[in-house]
């Protein structure tokens, strides 16, 4: 009865939602060269964490999973953010993309809570090959720049 009530009156505790259609001009795709089809895989997997531009589940808006999902976009963010890539020193834009060859080759990302809600984000191996190499080209073009 009591859980009843916490759980009825949890749902009016919302999170801020993550969503701005606005495609910014620090997008990585507008820093690196970045194919369509490398694109579509980070939009498909990585985007709902790690940019601007979140595509919420019905059940984010059921507490408490509202707020862990709230809390991996915030986490997710803060470590790298495709949208304001543009806006990271060249330093910070280099590691971030040997983080991102390293993470998926490694298979920590996507999420493995995230993988197991989306499952079309589980990567196969050809998108993992093309990520890796994807990365590590546009790595190479910046250090050549920097
Ligand atoms: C469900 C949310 C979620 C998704 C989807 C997701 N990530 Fe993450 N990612 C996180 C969180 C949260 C962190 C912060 C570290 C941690 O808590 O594990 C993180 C950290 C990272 C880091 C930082 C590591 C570092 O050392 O700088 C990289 C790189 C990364 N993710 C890449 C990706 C890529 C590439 C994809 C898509 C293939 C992806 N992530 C998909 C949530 C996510």
């Amino acid at each position: 009865m009591v859980s009843g009530l916490v759980f009825i009156t949890i749902q009016l505790l919302r999170s801020v939602k993550n969503d701005s259609n606005h495609i910014q001009d620090s997008i990585i795709s507008k820093i690196v060269s970045t194919p369509d089809s490398v694109m579509d895989v980070l939009k498909n997997t990585c985007f709902d964490c790690h940019s601007n531009n979140t595509i919420y589940p019905w059940y984010s808006n059921v507490q408490p999973i509202g707020w862990l999902i709230a809390r991996h976009i915030r986490k997710g963010r803060e470590e790298l953010n495709f949208s304001e890539f543009g806006s990271y020193t060249p330093r910070r834009q280099l590691s971030k993309l040997t983080g991102i060859a390293n993470s998926i080759s490694d298979g920590i990302m996507p999420l493995s809570s995230y993988k197991l809600m989306h499952k079309n984000s589980i990567l196969s191996t050809y998108e993992k090959e093309q990520l890796i190499k994807w990365a590590q080209q546009a790595r190479d073009s910046l250090s050549v720049k920097n």
